[in-house]
């Protein structure tokens, strides 16, 4: 299956490691349709995106609109080949701060968000698809301040290799990019402020074997190869996008 022949669905494509999947793909003559929380910003999206690309306005943290969502995608197109489920955010807090609302906002938007997606979208996608999902390397180890965001994403982990049993008699693929530190607009809706953000990446970056963050082009890349033909073989596992980060600090 080339490229061009491609129907793909990202969650959360506006920005970040979503829109430069989007890109890639429209690139090389896909259909993508992206998912985003406001009108205006899926708007200018897909007029930036141009030719091939669709949106719908669509909460991951919203059971009522997870439940419009084969609908919505169905007034656009009758199948899928490619699911990228990418919509969420992390919130960081010491166990002692994190509230109840925290905890249920981070569970909602990525573990219900990820699980009621894919269940809404299955039924659209065909045999010989693909499903991506996206995790983090923070489900490796213990990383301070991150208890529910890392509770949240190593539950997706998990459905990689659920989902993964589930979706091999139908012939479709789940696997899942685990990236690392990444440079997307993640750290503008942690919490934090910009003095903490600006002291967290000093302290994080000399840490990474290349000295630099990750660029969403280069997560880009192996959601697409994840997609391809040339992964036929490649199920239930994840790829580690992270420069080396985890094998190498042990961490
Ligand atoms: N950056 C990193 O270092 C890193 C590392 C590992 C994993 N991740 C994961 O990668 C994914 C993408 O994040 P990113 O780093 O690319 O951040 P980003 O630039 O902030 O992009 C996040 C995308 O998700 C969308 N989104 C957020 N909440 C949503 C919701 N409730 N419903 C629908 N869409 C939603 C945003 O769209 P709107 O704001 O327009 O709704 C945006 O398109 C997330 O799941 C994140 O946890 C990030």
């Amino acid at each position: 299956m080339d490229k061009q022949d491609k129907t793909v669905l990202i969650t959360g494509g506006t920005s970040g490691m979503g829109l430069a999947t989007a890109r890639a793909f429209i690139q090389d003559g896909a259909e993508v349709i992206i998912t985003g929380r406001h009108q205006d910003t899926i708007n200018k999206t897909v007029n930036e995106l141009g030719t091939g690309a669709h949106g719908i306005v669509s909460d991951a943290g919203n059971m009522l609109d997870l439940n419009m969502l084969q609908e919505q995608i169905k007034e656009i197109t009758s199948y899928v080949d490619i699911l990228f489920v990418n919509a969420g955010y992390g919130k960081f807090a010491p166990v002692e701060a994190v509230t109840e609302e925290h905890f249920d906002e981070l569970f909602n938007v990525l573990v219900k968000g990820t699980f009621f997606t894919v269940q809404q979208v299955l039924p659209l996608i065909k045999e010989g698809g693909a499903i991506i999902l996206n995790t983090s390397v923070v489900t490796e180890a213990g990383f301070s301040n991150m208890s529910v965001y890392s509770a949240a994403k190593s539950a997706v982990q998990s459905f990689i290799k659920t989902m993964a049993a589930e979706c091999a008699a139908k012939n479709i693929r789940v696997n899942g990019v685990s990236p690392g530190y990444i440079d997307t607009n993640i750290w503008e809706k942690t919490g934090l402020s910009a003095e903490q953000i600006e002291g967290q990446i000093e302290a994080i970056t000399p840490t990474i074997p290349f000295n630099r963050f990750g660029d969403p082009d280069e997560v880009a890349e192996a959601v697409c190869f994840l997609a391809s033909d040339e992964a036929s073989y490649i199920h239930g596992t994840e790829i580690v996008i992270d420069g080396g980060y985890s094998e190498i600090n042990g961490s």
